[in-house]
């Protein structure tokens, strides 16, 4: 039996978790068992509890409640309780998800302490490093034993860097964090969407609570601190999505995420203000993962800065602008499926415009088969020392 103690704090990857929890659970629980801790960076209910409800995934072994502050702060304090955690538990491996502080601290922790990381959604790569989660990204896979890419660019982005093939570094010996090995796996999200887009179909009543026409309407998210930390950057996208909506009688739904919440509250700024004129514009609480894909189901369009939504648009075959200069995830904008504004208003409308317009979209295969925590689960099990 391999003891894991899994790392988790923000959204995603409390929803991440539940594809690998599920697959050990219920495939693989004489080889594998979990330990789960929560960082507490994110600690709303409608940011945390309610996945833990909704999932079905076990309450955190260890709660640490560090909450919100400056990098430094946040990581740092994550940083010493996981050490201590690692210490008490004694895992064979520690896990990490994406590229949140919780992830850097993680693998900072337990790599110091000579236990191999593993990195799930290894490799991704936006070529900004303002972004802080471009150095967490990078630094995780750095000290990482076994990476788990979700997609073939992740995997070149590795190589690039100087990851050997998983041919080659098999040839050399056993996996261990100077002899990473390093695979291809497809997405755990796209597993998610899968075992959960039925389910969702229970939840139609949001519809009905929040006045939405499940058949007009785009969805948004947003939450970078690129996009929200400038109120002006902030004003122009919102007031962009405004006249989208007025001009083609389209509502816009946005699930408001924290951070934004906090700068919207604190601007006073015409374009921010005006919304509230417009009916079609639904300014919501972040909602769950059910109600999430249940939107992403019946939405005309998805316009996000979120990682994981633009792909669960892809997922759900909707075209997607992403309200960011550049993506991690390059496939689903090379296949013509989702194009990328930035927070420049007059791009945001010429891709609403040219989706609006465009018929013969496809989606090919990008994300793997709906089985990649099953194989992720295999290869631990196979390579783990
Ligand atoms: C974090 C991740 C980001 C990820 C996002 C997912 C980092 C550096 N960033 O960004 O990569 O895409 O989560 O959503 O790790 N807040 C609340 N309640 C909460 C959580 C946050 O009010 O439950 C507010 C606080 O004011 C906080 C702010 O949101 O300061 C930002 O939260 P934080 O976790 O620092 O960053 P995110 O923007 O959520
Ligand atoms: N999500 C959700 N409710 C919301 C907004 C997002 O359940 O109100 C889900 C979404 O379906 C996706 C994940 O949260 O699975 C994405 O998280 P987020 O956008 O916070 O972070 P990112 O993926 O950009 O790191």
């Amino acid at each position: 039996m391999k003891k894991l103690l899994t790392i988790i704090g923000a959204r995603p990857q409390i929803i991440k978790a539940a594809a690998l929890n599920r697959a050990i659970r219920t495939k693989f629980p004489e080889q594998l068992t979990e330990v789960l801790v929560h960082t507490g960076q994110h600690y709303d209910h409608g940011m945390s509890d309610i996945f833990f409800e909704e999932m079905g995934i076990p309450r955190p072994d260890h709660q640490l409640g560090i909450g919100s502050g400056s990098h430094g702060q946040q990581t740092g304090k994550m940083l010493e309780d996981i050490e201590r955690v690692i210490e008490l538990e004694k895992p064979d491996a520690l896990v990490v998800y994406g590229d949140t502080n919780s992830t850097l601290a993680g693998a900072l922790a337990a790599s110091k302490l000579h236990i191999p990381v593993i990195h799930i959604e290894a490799g991704l790569r936006s070529f900004n490093k303002r972004m802080p989660e471009e150095i967490n990204r990078i630094t995780t896979d750095h000290a990482s034993t076994l990476l788990f890419s979700p997609t073939k660019a992740g995997l070149k982005s590795l190589e690039r860097e100087g990851f050997s093939t998983l041919a080659v570094a098999k040839k050399k010996g056993k996996a261990d964090i100077d002899n990473p090995y390093v695979f291809h796996c497809g997405d755990l999200m796209y597993d998610n969407t899968l075992f959960y887009a039925k389910k969702a179909d229970e939840r139609m009543d949001l519809f009905i609570k929040h006045g939405i026409d499940k058949d007009n309407f785009i969805l948004s998210t947003i939450h970078r601190p690129q996009n929200t930390d400038d109120v002006h950057v902030l004003s122009g996208i919102l007031s962009a999505l405004n006249e989208i909506s007025i001009q083609n009688k389209i509502q816009v739904v946005l699930p408001l995420h924290p951070r934004t919440a906090n700068m919207i509250e604190r601007a006073n700024d015409d374009g921010i203000g005006s919304l509230a004129e417009n009916t079609l514009f639904k300014i919501i609480e972040p909602v769950g993962f059910l109600e999430m894909i249940l939107l992403e189901k019946h939405a005309q369009m998805v316009m996000t800065d979120s990682g994981g939504v633009q792909k669960e648009a892809f997922f759900m075959q909707k075209p997607c602008v992403i309200l960011r200069p550049e993506t991690e995830w390059t496939e689903i904008v090379e296949s013509g499926c989702a194009v990328l504004a930035g927070s420049d208003p007059r791009k945001i409308k010429n891709a609403f415009n040219h989706f609006s317009e465009k018929t013969d979209m496809e989606f090919p295969s990008i994300f793997g088969d709906g089985a990649a925590a099953e194989f992720i689960c295999k290869s631990i099990i196979e390579h783990l020392n």
